[in-house]
């Protein structure tokens, strides 16, 4: 039975309570996935090692999201564990299924694509700071208001060479839950702030000056299957996660975090 407490705690977040109402509907199955109807990867024409370098791109690609949904579900179990309140904890939930349910298609795919191919460190990186990280407030900010806002244009520009593959389908997919997964944070970040205390503010800003740079290197690294990347694309991609990360910058700006107080460098 319901407690007088109980209903207080609930009436605390209620544009938490939001999102998890829009993640149930937004909900999907791996199996409504066109597996029979299209093409797991782009197929290529021409010379047959050419094929097989390709393949070899389109294999690293889905190993590193596969890498990152992974560390998403450790990340969403620990959020769904330290919230505090009662409509964040049900929101969790959602969102703890939904990792989960990513890597149970990444897995699917890389099989149907060859098999996976080798891990990018820079993200193994990001794991150890997101999952070490000792207050709610700085998971939130760090995995949700930073990292997931700032991976979606990776899935749009994947989604868009990949044309009428399954890869494609599941790009899109992505960029809905995760822009879920982020509204969800920004509004429960807006909720903790509200009673957060000077110094784990200081801590969340520390906590994202260490991380910045760390994300950078994990879009711009490629793996020996991509690394014939020239000059000018590597300073197109340079310039692209400029732009990503000055985006989310102004993004906790908006939630009313002292931003100036983020320092960092972006390899060059
Ligand atoms: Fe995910
Ligand atoms: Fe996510």
């Amino acid at each position: 039975m319901a407690t007088v407490e109980d209903t207080e705690v609930r009436r605390q977040a209620p544009e938490v309570f939001r999102y998890y109402e829009l993640a149930k509907k937004r909900e999907w199955q791996v199996r409504d996935m066109p597996w029979d109807e299209l093409p797991p990867i782009p197929e290529s024409s021409g010379a047959k090692d050419k094929q097989a370098r390709r393949r070899d791109i389109w294999r690293s690609v889905i190993t590193q999201q596969l890498q990152a949904d992974s560390l998403a579900v450790e990340m969403a179990a620990q959020l769904l564990e330290l919230a505090r309140h009662q409509e964040a904890k049900l929101y969790y939930s959602t969102m703890a299924q939904d990792e989960a349910r990513h890597v149970e298609a990444w897995l699917r795919l890389i099989e149907a694509a060859g098999g996976p191919t080798e891990r990018d460190p820079h993200l193994d990186k990001l794991a150890q700071i997101f999952l070490g990280l000792d207050e709610l407030e700085e998971k939130v900010l760090l995995m949700q208001v930073f990292f997931e806002r700032m991976i979606i244009p990776r899935f749009r520009l994947i989604a868009r060479a990949s044309r009428g593959t399954v890869l494609e389908d599941l790009c899109n997919r992505l960029t809905i839950d995760d822009g879920i997964h982020h509204g969800s944070g920004m509004a429960y970040e807006k909720v903790l702030l509200r009673t957060a205390s000077k110094s784990t503010k200081e801590k969340m800003l520390k906590g994202a000056s260490k991380m910045l740079p760390i994300f950078a290197e994990h879009v711009l690294w490629r793996p020996k299957e991509r690394d014939f990347v020239s000059s000018s694309m590597r300073s197109r991609d340079l310039a692209r996660v400029r732009r990503e990360i000055e985006e989310g910058i102004k993004i906790a700006a908006s939630l009313g975090l002292d931003v100036s107080d983020i320092e960092y460098t972006i390899p060059s």
